[in-house]
């Protein structure tokens, strides 16, 4: 039997698991192993700190459930989320990747171009249009946005009994031009939930859990590869603290103001409104 010693467990570790047939999982659950290893050499973790953060893993599956996953926040805070987006995304261009964070609800209703979300809603009329296209140039037709947003409580209809369901969220199709338009309300600066393990690890931080004004997108069309992001609002007063990290300067737009009867007629929103233009850009695959 070897006698294991700080200075062997590691290798021992590796060495049990030698057969995994997966070379990648292999390759990243060896290295997992050793940074974990070498951390906790690092900090001289004590007893009651490995203890504090199986508990934290424990809290964190018991608040997770089908409309809140802690885990994927915790990614989150943590900036690792937002760092797998950057090393995966795409050298040649295209729209930046960003969180797709812990509210997405797959389904939601499909709706037509223009569509008006805003219903009993309250907030500043917002109408959002923009173009999916190829790094190219060239219009995808077809292709599927996903969006969702907050409420002006600052609250997704999935953590909110009292919004209807799918409220502020559905999934359109570009047209031939590659277009897209809605209506909707414009999305507020917003907490991240407190009332879990990752409230606590703010805390613990002396950070706070603010999120700029976003509105979420999935992308997707044949033969592209998805896209997964935010597009925010760069007048924001937490546009350069984002609590999750999802911010990129290609991500943010002005919110423009406009005040003309005529322009809200056309769009069939009430004067003033906000006007806000986004182009996406899918790598081809
Ligand atoms: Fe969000």
């Amino acid at each position: 039997m070897k006698n294991l010693t700080e200075g062997n467990i590691t290798e021992a570790v590796i060495e049990a698991i030698k057969g995994t047939k997966d070379p990648r999982a292999k390759e990243v659950m060896s290295s997992l192993i050793r940074h974990l290893h070498a951390f906790v050499k690092d900090v001289r973790l004590t007893q009651a700190e490995w203890e504090a953060a199986i508990e934290y893993l424990y809290d964190t599956g018991q608040i997770t459930g089908p409309t809140r996953n802690e885990f994927v926040l915790t990614s989150d805070t943590l900036g690792i989320s937002s760092l797998v987006d950057i090393i995966n995304s795409n050298p040649d261009g295209g729209t930046e990747a960003s969180v797709l964070g812990p509210f997405y609800i797959e389904g939601s209703k499909m709706v037509e171009i223009g569509a008006n979300l805003i219903g009993d809603s309250e907030g500043e009329p917002t109408v959002v249009s923009g173009t999916v296209r190829t790094l190219g140039g060239d219009p995808i037709e077809g292709a599927i946005i996903d969006l969702w947003q907050t409420a002006a409580n600052g609250l997704y209809e999935n953590q909110d009994p009292d919004q209807p369901e799918n409220n502020l969220r559905f999934r359109m199709r570009t047209n031939k031009d590659g277009y897209y338009q809605f209506t909707t309300i414009k999305p507020v600066s917003y907490k991240v939930p407190t009332d879990g393990p990752v409230g606590r690890m703010l805390d613990l931080q002396g950070r706070h859990a603010w999120r700029p004004s976003h509105l979420h997108y999935k992308v997707s069309a044949d033969g592209h590869r998805n896209l997964i992001t935010e597009v925010f609002d760069e007048g924001d007063e937490y546009i350069e603290e984002d609590s999750v990290f999802g911010v990129r300067q290609s991500l943010t737009v002005p919110y423009n103001l406009v005040t003309s009867e005529e322009e809200a007629e056309k769009y069939g929103v009430a004067s003033p409104f906000h006007r806000v233009e986004f182009d996406f850009e899918l790598e081809t695959l």
